[in-house]
């Protein structure tokens, strides 16, 4: 594109949430897992202005200092966040690609912050750790891009592991990698439905989230103790506030279960997001029942902020190989298309 080699390339996967949804925006728990497809992000030194060329897209986008232009403004929003550290930008060519789908619940906008600014860091010999990365991919985005969201995904991206679960407290940032549950492997499929909305309607329910905190004299959610005290707020604050309690209390638990109990927990999960949390849409509530239904399914839920995008399914080991969508002990593949079309498709 540019006609020079890339000084550094740098890269960072997507992630698949297995539980706790909707939770780290109020402080609570999370499981996810990173998924074998990424984005890359090559980097050089240029002149003039700033220029992000798109391979997934097949754009090329230029922009002076401070400006947020399009696509590129998750990069942008990387420059803005380490020059507010002091870090003195020369204009930058940059090439990124990725194979994460974009609007299905996979993480594709932290892919491309955390490889970003693994890929700004190295160019400019600065020093970044993995949860450093993670904090000012996470500004990047809510300051930049607009979504007011949790610090989960960009943990998940910079510090999870291939074939291990990520448990996080977002509110200590404690965390542990652990395995799958023995003779399990998960399966990752889109319901078709691209996310619609989710912008706004993620924020409102944070929003909401924060307004039952407040009715409830509590700095976030995560501080109920007792689940009757949620009585007292008025719908939908109520179920609202239910879906992230009762969400906190099936990561813990899932953290000792079986598959058996794993897979419990997530169709419950589902349950929840849909009934109580309100951020699924027919196509995927279809798709979740047809693999809750199927042989071989533990559990299934939608994954990530929800209104479209893919589902996760736990499955016994062996039973994805073949669709092209499973994570393997071995590595991972995912077809780009939709695999089992929903009857909304
Ligand atoms: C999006 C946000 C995350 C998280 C999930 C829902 O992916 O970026 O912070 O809130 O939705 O769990």
């Amino acid at each position: 594109m540019f006609g020079i080699e890339p000084a550094v390339t740098a890269s960072a996967p997507g992630r698949v949430n297995l539980l706790g949804d909707h939770t780290d925006y109020n402080r609570g728990f999370v499981l996810p897992t990173v998924i074998p497809r990424k984005t890359v992000v090559e980097a050089a030194l240029g002149g003039g202005m700033h220029e992000v060329y798109s391979a997934t897209l097949d754009r090329l986008v230029r922009f002076g200092p401070g400006e947020l232009v399009e696509f590129a403004r998750y990069v942008g929003g990387c420059v803005r966040v380490l020059e507010q550290r002091g870090i003195e930008f020369p204009p930058l060519k940059l090439r990124i690609d990725s194979d994460v789908p974009v609007g299905a619940g996979l993480s594709s906008s932290a892919a491309l912050e955390v490889a970003t600014l693994r890929a700004l860091a190295a160019l400019l010999g600065a020093e970044l750790d993995p949860e450093q990365a993670a904090a000012l991919a996470h500004r990047a985005e809510t300051e930049f891009a607009g979504v007011s969201c949790g610090i989960m995904d960009q943990m998940a991206c910079s510090l999870g592991q291939a074939e291990r679960m990520l448990f996080l407290d977002t509110m200590t940032l404690e965390r542990r990698l652990l395995p799958l549950p023995a003779g399990t492997e998960l399966l990752v499929i889109h319901s078709g439905v691209p996310r619609s909305l989710a912008t706004s309607a993620y924020n409102q329910r944070r929003a909401e989230c924060e307004a039952g905190a407040a009715l409830l004299g509590i700095e976030s959610l995560r501080l109920v103790h007792d689940a009757r005290s949620l009585e007292r707020l008025p719908s939908p604050l109520r179920e609202r506030a239910r879906h992230v309690v009762t969400e906190n209390a099936r990561v813990l638990a899932a953290l000792g279960a079986d598959a058996v109990g794993f897979g419990a927990l997530m169709n419950q999960s589902h349950t929840s997001l849909r009934d109580d949390y309100a951020v699924s849409v027919p196509a995927v509530d279809a798709l979740v029942a047809a693999l809750q239904q199927a042989p071989d399914v533990f559990g299934a839920r939608l994954t990530g902020a929800g209104f479209g995008g893919c589902c996760v399914a736990l499955v016994v080991e062996g039973t994805a190989v073949g669709t092209g969508n499973q994570i393997t002990k071995t590595g991972f593949e995912f077809l780009p298309t939709v695999v089992v079309p929903s009857p909304y498709s």
